[in-house]
């Protein structure tokens, strides 16, 4: 499974890329304003930084200037994945950049019949949203079973990835592991939280108590 970070912010992002667990990034406009900083210098940056896939997503509502936002953001670095909105318009530009051989991730997927259109128009990544779900009372992860399911019945032409998107806390991503997504989004602090455990902190704690009495060192 590939670990993607969702944020735009860059010394969060230097310091996930220092762990080596880090396959990619993803943005969104809320993220980028979030920074306050410019867009297209901000994933030229985020590009250097990591060599996976760094989603930034167009913001025109019509496809003919949707293609033309993606190729200006896909001119940015060769590891932009063009992020496209799941409408008929987003749709229609997903075919026109993957046609063309750009990375394309297809956002703000809440259906099965959606997850199966991006696939058709060719999207390199599909992004179902789990949490936004949930806090509508649906089943995020309902969703990401359904579209693993469909995407499997026709391995030979529906090659898109499913990148679980909007993710909340660390059930989501076992969950997510457990269907067998191929990739998930998490938020810095969620990430943090995968690797933390008390019962890990407190058995270290006494290892080097005990560590500490024998006065001796390793180096
Ligand atoms: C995905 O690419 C989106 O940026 C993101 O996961 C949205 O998450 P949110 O629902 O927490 O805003």
């Amino acid at each position: 499974m590939k670990f993607f970070v969702d944020t735009a912010n860059i010394e969060e992002i230097q310091e996930l890329e220092a762990t080596g667990l880090l396959d990619g990034v993803t943005t969104n406009p809320s993220l980028i304003a979030k920074t306050g900083n410019d867009f297209k210098e901000t994933i030229a940056s985020i590009c250097k930084i990591v060599s996976g896939p760094v989603s930034a997503e167009v913001t025109a509502t019509d496809s003919e200037n949707m293609i033309i936002e993606g190729k200006r953001l896909g001119e940015i670095a060769t590891n932009v994945c063009i992020k496209v909105p799941l409408t008929l318009d987003g749709l229609k530009a997903c075919k026109s950049l993957s046609s063309e051989g750009f990375q394309v991730n297809v956002t703000l997927c809440f259906s099965p019949s959606q997850a199966l259109l991006a696939a058709k128009a060719g999207a390199t990544f599909i992004s179902p949203f789990v949490g936004r779900l949930d806090d509508i009372s649906i089943d995020g992860m309902g969703l990401i079973d359904e579209i693993m399911t469909i995407y499997s019945n026709y391995p030979d032409t529906l090659k898109t990835e499913v990148l679980v998107a909007s993710v909340r806390h660390p059930l989501h991503v076992v969950e997510a592991a457990k269907l067998g997504a191929d990739v998930i989004t998490v938020p810095p602090k969620v990430l943090k939280m995968l690797v933390s455990h008390p019962l890990t902190d407190k058995g270290l704690a006494s290892f080097l108590e005990d560590w500490e009495k024998t006065g001796q060192k390793i180096l």
